[in-house]
């Protein structure tokens, strides 16, 4: 199972299961001489880490980093600083149960990656889903916590937006109240709402797909690169790696192709500081693949889990019609935990970027 890598320069790979000992990243072609705490890295860690209400899988994971090398630690053994070589992350499994996957060791639960990894590699790691385990996302969280700090200065927030048909509004959005609920719901008012139709939800045994927003702000001018290096491309392409991501969006997304060209256009004026100003971001930040200084904003659909305790029609491997019901800890909404990673995956293709940027032009922005 290759391609376990992605970047350019701010170049991750992730290795490890969801029952295995550990699972990581290493990081190559993070710039020496950027300093960071362990804190700084765990407080990402947390926001995804599961078992941290009802609403997510009971697992219960601390999801403690380590960094093995490609840093020098300060004398009072607080702050890290890189050295330019390859920043290696791990993250222990604690909580494993592989008996709760012994019903689905040769059965193929409809919507998951069984059937097809099956098919294709011929040997799948059912404890847990293996590779295809959202516990891999993990090691993307902690390379994308490095990569915050290779762009200072540039904010990136995700919220959830929609649980079901059960959208926020977007009047009401307010960034203080995404830490204050299980939810990262940017809209107060939405909280009870999503509460009372998740643990419907829950208790059915089924789940429910989500959308999440992801905005940077403070990005610099200038990253991306016409013709297959654009920036949303890249920004679309990691957003789309991510587990149970169906759809992505940039700026406006769909919805554009109901816009005419007067409403889509994201008028310009010089500034007072005689700097542009743009009267609306349609756009998402993003013209021509490059980012132009507005906030980047892109948006994710993910789908409903798949392993559900409803029985549903599959085959086993050996050619069987056979109801599966799955059984173990899921989460019923993934969408939840997929807000810090959406985070993550943006950050990851910003630094890159920026890196990239650095490299062909000379500039530092
Ligand atoms: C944060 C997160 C948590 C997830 N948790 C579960 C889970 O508990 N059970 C499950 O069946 N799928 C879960 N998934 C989705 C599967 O990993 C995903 O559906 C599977 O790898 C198949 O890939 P695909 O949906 O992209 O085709 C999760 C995804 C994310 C992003």
């Amino acid at each position: 199972m290759s391609h376990n890598t992605f970047g350019h320069l701010f170049r991750v790979t992730t290795w490890g299961e969801s029952h295995g000992p550990a699972l990581g990243c290493v990081v190559d072609g993070c710039p020496p001489g950027i300093r960071f705490t362990l804190d700084e890295i765990q407080a990402y860690m947390d926001k995804r880490k599961p078992g941290q209400s009802r609403f997510v899988t009971q697992r219960r994971e601390d999801d403690i980093v380590k960094v093995l090398s490609g840093v020098m630690l300060s004398e009072d053994g607080t702050v890290m600083t890189t050295t330019g070589t390859p920043i290696s992350m791990l993250i222990e499994n604690t909580d494993q149960r592989s008996k709760d996957y012994g019903d689905i060791a040769r059965r193929y639960r409809p919507g998951h990656a069984d059937y097809a990894y099956d098919l294709k590699y011929g040997i799948r790691d059912y404890r847990g889903g293996g590779r295809s385990s959202a516990r891999e996302t993990a090691a993307r969280v902690a390379a994308g916590a490095l990569a915050r700090k290779v762009i200072p200065g540039v904010t990136i927030r995700a919220a959830l937006v929609q649980i079901g048909k059960h959208r926020i509004n977007r009047a009401n959005w307010n960034w203080a109240e995404v830490d204050k609920n299980p939810f990262f719901c940017p809209d107060a008012e939405m909280v009870p709402v999503w509460e009372d139709y998740l643990d419907t939800i829950r208790k059915a045994g089924s789940s429910i797909g989500a959308v999440i927003e992801v905005v940077a702000e403070n990005v610099p001018a200038g990253l991306g690169a016409p013709i297959y290096a654009k920036l949303d491309q890249d920004i679309a392409s990691l957003l789309m790696s991510i587990n149970a991501v169906k759809g992505v969006e940039i700026g406006e997304g769909f919805a554009a192709a109901e816009l005419s060209g007067e409403d889509n256009a994201d008028e310009m004026r010089m500034g007072n500081d005689a700097q542009p100003v743009f009267l609306s971001n349609h756009a998402g930040g993003i013209l021509g693949g490059i980012s132009t200084g507005q906030p980047i904003t892109a948006r994710f659909a993910v789908k409903p889990t798949s392993s559900i305790l409803t029985e549903r029609q599959s085959i086993d491997a050996d050619g069987n019609n056979v109801d599966v019901r799955t059984k173990g800890r899921h989460d019923p909404c993934v969408g939840i935990r997929a807000a810090p990673i959406g985070e993550a995956m943006v950050a990851c293709a910003l630094a890159d970027h920026f890196l990239r940027d650095r490299g062909q032009t000379g500039k530092t922005r």
